[in-house]
């Protein structure tokens, strides 16, 4: 055989083998549904694309309330149910009452003063809301800890949020699950792994405009956002239905500003308006509590066109091949592939940069939550001092209340917000920008 007869038998075997290749690929990609969300913007490098998405039946074996179980789904995402059982490593909690004192003063005759430490992973939900020292005495405490919750509501009504915590948390504890597959994909997680909305009050605030927020940042927006308790006794029984809800009904409405109107309108327990959370012993203020209003957060800033997804699950691979979105969720800045999506946007940003970006926005902001905190907490002593020398007169010491109430609001919408500042440092610093000109105006009133 000569040269020219060898090579032309080696291209032709190559170009058979590509054709097959080609072939076969075509072959198992018809097979194959993608899944695509709506409202996504360029995805840029990530590799969502990467991810084949099955259409697989859902098992059929469910759990005592109708939900099936992450341990249901395991044999089908083996993957996936390991990642979001990685949400249990993360055991650290920063004790918040330690390490910025005043807030012990600032959230007097609240919860939060008692006992409040910082998040720590999905899988301790149940745990937490057990052992914490803040009271709970209605089932309402468990909206964001499980999904069997959610289903209890779905299934009997809004009249699940007042029933006694500790009937529904053992009934729940005992047979249901922490945060898990059916609280952001009900039952259709095998169908290409679509997100679904479970918390039946994101449906009833936003209604239509749920259509407009990324259902990737949405399925977490089911909790990480400001809500409240309402104060109205919707079926005339004399008992507060205290339904958990969301306090605007469009992304624009989302800011603190109208959070803060919407709450001066809102129905409060003594059968008036202006929602109240609690009031302060001392100064008699009528106070708010703000959640932690990370997705509002999230959407007013920079960031809006990414997802929580894009920045907390990193798209990874198994050493077979599979490729998914970890479902361990985690800081973007211990990721590498998440890391190197930000240059995208952060152009000239080795991801070491990026981490120290992150880090100084975030320093700059706490070192500001120190000083405005310790302002507030002075307001606070300052008002309870008029308050018990009794020389102002009741609607002096009112607008003073009023500003103090706002100041507060306004504080602790950035204090309680996780990302310290790196979500949105506009947002952060408009807070306590508005928190400390309110403090500022309440003491120039006491004489101050
Ligand atoms: C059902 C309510 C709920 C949903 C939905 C939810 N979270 Fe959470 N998340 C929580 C709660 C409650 C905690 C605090 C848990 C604790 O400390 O016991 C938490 C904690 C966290 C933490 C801190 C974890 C740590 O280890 O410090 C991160 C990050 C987080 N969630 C991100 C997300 C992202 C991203 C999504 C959407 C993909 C999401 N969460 C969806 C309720 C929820
Ligand atoms: C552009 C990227 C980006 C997007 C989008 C984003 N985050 Fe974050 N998030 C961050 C960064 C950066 C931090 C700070 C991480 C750190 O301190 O290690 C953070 C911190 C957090 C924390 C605190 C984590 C902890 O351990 O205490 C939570 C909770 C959180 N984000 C939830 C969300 C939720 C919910 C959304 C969607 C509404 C979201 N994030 C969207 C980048 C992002
Ligand atoms: C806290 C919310 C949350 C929980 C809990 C959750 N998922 Fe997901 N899941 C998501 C998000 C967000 C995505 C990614 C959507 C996107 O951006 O493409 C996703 C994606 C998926 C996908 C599509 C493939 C992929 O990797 O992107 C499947 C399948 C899936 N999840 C299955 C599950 C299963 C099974 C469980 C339980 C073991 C589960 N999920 C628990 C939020 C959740
Ligand atoms: C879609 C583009 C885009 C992506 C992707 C992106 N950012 Fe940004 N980010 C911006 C813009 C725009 C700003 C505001 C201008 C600036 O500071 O560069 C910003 C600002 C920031 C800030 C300062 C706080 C603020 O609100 O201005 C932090 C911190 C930050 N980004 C972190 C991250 C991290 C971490 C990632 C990756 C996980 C990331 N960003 C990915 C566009 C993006």
């Amino acid at each position: 055989m000569n040269k020219k007869m060898l090579i032309y038998k080696i291209a032709v075997a190559v170009a058979v083998v590509a054709l097959a290749v080609v072939l076969l690929t075509a072959l198992v990609r018809k097979k194959d549904t993608y899944y695509h969300l709506q409202n996504r913007g360029d995805l840029g490098p990530l590799t969502r694309s990467d991810i084949t998405y099955l259409d697989v039946a859902a098992p059929s074996e469910t759990n005592y309330d109708g939900t099936i179980t992450a341990a249901s789904w395991r044999s089908i995402y083996p993957e996936i149910a390991d990642s979001m059982d990685a949400n249990g490593n993360n055991t650290a909690v920063v004790d918040y009452l330690e390490q910025d004192p005043y807030l012990v003063n600032i959230y007097d005759n609240y919860g939060f003063s008692k006992d409040y430490g910082s998040a720590r992973g999905h899988a301790f939900t149940l745990v937490d809301v057990a052992k914490t020292e803040r009271p709970h005495a209605t089932a309402n405490c468990l909206t964001c800890k499980t999904p069997n919750f959610a289903k209890l509501v779905q299934d009997q009504g809004v009249g699940v949020y007042t029933m006694d915590f500790n009937e529904v948390y053992d009934q729940i504890n005992a047979n249901g699950e922490a945060i898990s597959c059916y609280t952001c994909h009900g039952n259709e997680a095998g169908s290409k792994g679509k997100l679904m909305v479970t918390h039946e009050y994101v449906g009833k605030a936003l209604g239509e405009n749920v259509r407009t927020i990324d259902p990737g940042t949405l399925s977490c927006g089911q909790c990480h956002i400001e809500y409240y308790f309402t104060a109205v006794d919707g079926n005339g029984d004399g008992k507060l239905d205290a339904e958990t809800m969301m306090p605007y009904h469009s992304i624009e409405e989302m800011s603190p500003e109208k959070i803060l109107a919407y709450y001066e309108a809102a129905p409060n327990k003594d059968g008036g308006v202006g929602f109240y959370d609690w009031i302060q012993p001392g100064t008699g203020t009528h106070m708010l509590k703000a959640q932690h209003p990370e997705m509002e957060t999230v959407l007013s800033g920079s960031h809006a066109a990414r997802s929580c997804a894009d920045c907390h699950m990193e798209i990874t691979m198994a050493e077979d091949g599979t490729t998914y979105h970890s479902h361990e969720l985690i800081s973007p800045l211990s990721s590498p592939t998440i890391l190197a999506g930000c240059a995208e946007c952060h152009e000239n940003k080795t991801p070491d940069e990026m981490i120290q970006f992150v880090r100084n926005t975030q320093s700059r902001v706490t070192a500001r939550e120190t000083e405005v905190g310790n302002k507030l907490s002075e307001l606070k002593d300052a008002l309870t001092e008029a308050v018990e020398a009794g020389k102002m007169s009741e609607s002096q010491l009112d607008a003073v209340r009023q500003l103090h109430r706002e100041a507060q609001w306004f504080f602790d919408f950035c204090y309680v917000e996780n990302s310290e500042g790196a979500h949105s440092i506009n947002l952060t610093t408009r807070c306590l920008n508005t928190a400390e000109a309110r403090i500022e105006e309440a003491m120039q009133l006491l004489g101050k």
